[in-house]
């Protein structure tokens, strides 16, 4: 499909876990109470997830692609409990993170990839480090901060699409797979 200017139209894609928005409630007290009040840009609770797989620029016959390749993946349901604050230095962003990762999350991070690879998508040298994102631009570690866990039951998994508007980026569902 070609644009009026001659570009090829593409979505912003990836895939995600998807809390329930009362968990995402549950998030933004924990980043709000615990990070310093001028550290960096808070996520919106609406906004807060956990990326799987970040594919960027998709276009429609990639997508199916991808969408076939997700609806073979196989992972059991899992609980992530989130029990740690960390901090990635050259993006500048504070997240919520796990001590421990489910092995199901890997198996389902691991088919995903492969899923992604065999659709052309560029893949992912680095390990998987599961985190979500609570505030970006935050120029100092926070350091080690005393989160209570968070246990968060998992039971699916989504493609997601990233959209820029004027009052920021926003985030819609457009599917969801069972585990
Ligand atoms: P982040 O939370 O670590 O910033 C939607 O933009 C999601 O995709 C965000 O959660 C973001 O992860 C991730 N993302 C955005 N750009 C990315 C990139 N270039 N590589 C990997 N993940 C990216």
């Amino acid at each position: 499909m070609l644009h009026p200017k001659g570009a090829v139209a593409t979505q912003r894609l990836f895939f995600a876990l998807w809390p329930e928005p009362a968990l995402q409630q549950h998030f933004a007290q924990a980043a709000a109470t615990l990070l310093p009040r001028d550290a960096g840009r808070r996520v919106r609770a609406e906004n807060l997830h956990c990326t799987l797989v970040f594919l960027g620029a998709v276009e429609a016959a990639q997508r199916l692609c991808i969408e076939d390749a997700a609806s073979l993946v196989r992972a059991e349901p899992f609980t992530l409990t989130l029990d740690r604050f960390g901090y990635f230095r050259r993006p500048q962003v504070a997240w919520l993170g796990c001590t421990t990762t489910p092995v199901a999350l890997q198996t389902l991070v691991g088919g995903l990839r492969y899923g992604a690879a065999t659709c052309g998508f560029t893949p992912e040298p680095r390990a998987y480090e599961v985190h979500l994102t609570v505030a970006r631009k935050l120029r100092r570690d926070p350091g080690r901060l005393p989160l209570l866990p968070i246990a968060w039951p998992v039971k699916q998994f989504a493609l997601m699409e990233s959209v820029s508007e004027s009052d920021g980026v926003h985030y819609r569902p457009l599917r969801f797979w069972d585990l």
